[in-house]
């Protein structure tokens, strides 16, 4: 087991029902710290790049339309194995498939609508922790 830092998105379907504290509990009473956190509004052209990976998918313009379309918090959650951790937290990217307990199974509402986004590596932690903070921004 190893300390690492994960890069978590509270979506614009979540900041809208009011659920950025009801999220942060789930990460904090599972034992991750969240180290960096800031609410700002996506770009369109911000979204576009943050999901570039997704670029080919049937589903990129919507995602991108959608991640621009209210306000987000961006966060830098810490501790053993955060990577997967958050994942098991967040549970499967489509809230019907996601084991009950999971941010997403509870208050998701579709595969795109789902709360939260969690880096699905350390090596890409590292890149999307770089896409929203500094150096500075982080107080471990
Ligand atoms: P996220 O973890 O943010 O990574 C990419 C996002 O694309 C994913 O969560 C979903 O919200 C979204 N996504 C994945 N598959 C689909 C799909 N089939 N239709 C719409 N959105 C999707």
């Amino acid at each position: 087991m190893s300390v690492q830092k994960t890069l978590s998105i509270i979506k614009p379907d979540a900041t809208a029902r009011n659920l950025t504290g009801s999220v942060n509990a789930r990460f904090e009473q599972a034992g991750l710290r969240i180290i960096a956190q800031k609410r700002l509004c996506l770009t369109r052209a911000q979204a576009e790049k943050f999901y570039e990976v997704h670029r080919e998918k049937a589903f990129y313009d919507s995602l991108c339309e959608y991640m621009s379309s209210g306000p987000v918090v961006a966060q830098v959650l810490c501790g053993d194995d955060a990577v997967a951790k958050n994942r098991e937290i967040m549970g499967a990217t489509n809230p019907a498939n996601a084991e009950i307990g999971t941010i997403r199974r509870d208050f998701g509402q579709s595969i795109e609508h789902n709360v939260v986004h969690g880096s699905d590596s350390p090596e890409n932690a590292e890149i999307e922790i770089q896409f929203f903070f500094s150096q500075l921004e982080i107080i471990e």
